[in-house]
């Protein structure tokens, strides 16, 4: 089988300069959906027709093996799947697909393509409100043609059976049927639609086949329509999750732009966002406004409320947050404690220790049992280039300590309050920067003039 999948359209109610195929559904592409799901059929062949927004839509499906075809002008659907022609493989059927209808199950399409045998099938939906759809014509219950709605008669307008553009055709058949195509209609455009009519005159049969749910059909033309189809989506994501046995305070309050994989008891609080690949081991807690991109959280571990995770690995028993934020890199082994206002990148902590408030540490490997006090700072960055800093195991480091890189702190030492660290310090030891504290009796503070 060969799918062609028609995404050279300009979207105009859009109102945007990114073309319509790339705006993001659940954190990807549309087109992406669609590809994926014309994957998931194992066609011999996939061809997209691009045109609007030109190079930009190939460039942002790097890797993707199928054919490109660009369609310039864009003279309607029947002109764009024209185009594709070349590209199609000796494969019997030929499935077209829309670059901006992204939620179509790939059961549903084979149960189409089974349909069709050796003829035609389109996918149909009754809809209350049918206006700026192709109507279905039946003709003794058959189906006849279809007629866009700016050519339909008012009786052909009032058909609620409408053409949800996605059909699938026989190969052979459609050069004959496209080059008899004529643009005489109200868009002064070559409509693919008008296919239907003509294999029904050849003797062709043309089935017409539902699928489950209307929101399979549904095409994004405008901003309202794309925020409708992400709901429908993320709703589909939190019922699949709660059906795993994961507890959801809210099922419309969670954004899952990846995929996102949970163990036994899981509870997830509302509003949190799921990017990339996210694990979840089992009895994970992740509190409210919590931000995971590529993240892996062990079992038992528990994140407070607004922490910002991205390419990191907790490990299981650890408390994160409020307010942490966590940057690629970042390792934390078991029983970890990253409290609030303390940011974490390319940095691996050993087990149990504890960085609890506002603190930096950047490019360093953290020993075990290790305390790192409030106002901490790694001072990794010396305007040219990253240096790194090692904790040793059992390191105790006292408040608004600044380590300036490349140092080592060796094991068991202590680190003074308010001591900048500029030398390695041996294993052991107490590091200090002598000070002395004067304290003047009887001083007169300035004051302010009445
Ligand atoms: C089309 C159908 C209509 C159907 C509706 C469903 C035709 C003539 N009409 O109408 O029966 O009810 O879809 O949403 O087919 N495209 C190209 N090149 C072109 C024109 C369009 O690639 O020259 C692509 C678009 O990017 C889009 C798809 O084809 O993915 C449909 O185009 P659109 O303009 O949205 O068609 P409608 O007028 O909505
Ligand atoms: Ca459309």
């Amino acid at each position: 089988m060969n799918v062609v999948i028609l995404a050279a359209g300009q979207g105009k109610r859009m109102r945007s300069d990114l073309p319509k195929v790339l705006h993001p559904l659940a954190g990807r592409p549309l087109l992406a959906h669609v590809l994926a799901t014309a994957r998931a059929l194992a066609p011999g062949r996939i061809c997209v027709v691009y045109g609007h927004g030109g190079e930009r839509v190939r460039a942002a499906l790097p890797g993707e093996a199928v054919a490109w075809v660009r369609q310039e002008p864009q003279l309607g659907t029947g002109h764009a799947l024209a185009q594709a022609l070349p590209q199609l493989g000796a494969g019997a059927q030929t499935l077209v697909l829309y670059g901006d209808v992204p939620l179509t199950r790939a059961a549903t399409l084979a149960q189409l393509r089974a349909a069709a045998g050796e003829g035609v099938a389109v996918l149909t939906v009754e809809l209350p409100d049918p206006a700026g759809y192709g109507r279905i014509v039946r003709a003794g219950g058959a189906v006849a043609r279809i007629v866009e709605e700016r050519d339909a008669t008012a009786a052909e307008r009032a058909i609620r059976e409408v053409n949800t553009g996605i059909m699938v055709l026989p190969t052979a058949r459609l050069a004959g049927w496209l080059a008899r195509l004529r643009d005489d209609n109200a868009q002064r455009e070559y409509y693919l639609t008008d296919v239907i009519g003509l294999a029904v005159a050849d003797g062709v049969g043309v089935t017409a086949v539902q699928p489950g749910s209307v929101a399979e059909t549904l095409g994004v033309n405008s901003k309202a329509q794309l925020a409708e189809l992400e709901r429908v989506y993320q709703r589909a994501v939190a019922a699949d999750l709660m059906q795993a046995g994961v507890s959801l305070a809210d099922p419309a309050r969670i954004d899952v732009r990846g995929r996102l994989e949970c163990g036994r008891d899981v509870a997830i609080d509302v509003n949190c966002v799921f990017e990339g690949e996210v694990v979840l081991g089992d009895r994970v807690a992740v509190a409210a406004n919590c931000v995971l991109r590529n993240a892996r959280v062990a079992a038992d571990t528990r994140l407070e409320p607004f922490c910002h995770v991205e390419d990191a690995d907790i490990g299981a028993g650890c408390r994160v947050g409020p307010y942490a934020r966590l940057r690629p890199g970042t390792k934390l082994a078991e029983e970890v404690h990253v409290g609030n206002f303390v940011e974490v990148k390319a940095s691996t902590f050993g087990a149990r220790s504890k960085a609890n408030h506002l603190a930096y540490v950047g490019d360093s490997a953290v020993g075990r049992d290790v305390n790192v006090g409030a106002g901490t700072i790694t001072c990794n960055y010396d305007g040219a280039a990253k240096h790194r800093t090692v904790i040793e195991d059992e390191v105790f480091i006292g408040s608004d300590t600044q380590l300036v890189a490349p140092v080592t702190v060796g094991r068991g030492a202590t680190i003074a309050a308010g001591t900048t660290v500029w030398k390695d310090v041996p294993p052991g030891a107490l590091a200090l920067n002598e000070k002395t504290q004067v304290a003047r009796g009887g001083y007169q503070r300035p004051r302010k003039k009445k």
